[in-house]
């Protein structure tokens, strides 16, 4: 591993599950790479690769839940994070509500924040989504830290 990878493994993140709602079928994907990206109004951006499955079809459904993972979800950050697909779409046995605006927002979560696709920016191999919130929701529990370790 050479520097530059070795020095940007030093930026913590959080762990997450995108989840949507196309056409009435939910979706739901891990992902680490979520940040907060403006105050007002109230942006965050999501990065999303582009050759995974449901990549297409979240530009598609426009809004979209961010749910912050808490300490004691690895196991759904590893079910929704399979990288052979098998799992994508795979909400059987997963407790969901509702939001707002129709995501589906995970029972186990420490907070969830449902957003409208407002812009969307090539970067590389992947693709960087900004996230306007529109509505949030919390519980109790401490957030997850993405340790590699625990996904390898
Ligand atoms: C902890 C963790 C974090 C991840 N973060 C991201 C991410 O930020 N962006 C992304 O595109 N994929 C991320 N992934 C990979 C996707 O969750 C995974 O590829 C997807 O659920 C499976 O779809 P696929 O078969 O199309 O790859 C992450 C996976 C894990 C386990």
């Amino acid at each position: 591993m050479d520097e530059i990878e070795k020095a940007i493994r030093k930026i913590r993140n959080g762990v997450f599950v995108i989840t949507f709602n196309l056409d009435g079928k939910h979706y739901g994907m891990t992902s680490a790479w979520v940040n907060r990206a403006s105050f007002k109004p109230n942006i965050l951006t999501v990065s999303i690769g582009k050759n995974r499955k449901g990549c297409e079809e979240l530009l598609d459904a426009e809004v979209f839940c961010v749910n912050i993972l808490g300490n004691e979800h690895l196991e759904i950050a590893r079910h929704f994070g399979s990288t052979d697909g098998k799992n994508l779409n795979n909400f059987k046995d997963i407790e969901v509500k509702e939001m707002e605006d129709g995501s589906p927002v995970l029972e186990n979560c420490v907070g969830a924040v449902e957003c409208k696709l407002v812009k969307k920016i090539d970067a590389g191999d992947h693709v960087v989504l900004f996230g306007e919130i529109l509505n949030g929701a919390i519980q109790d529990g401490e957030s997850m830290i993405f340790d590699r370790n625990e996904f390898s």
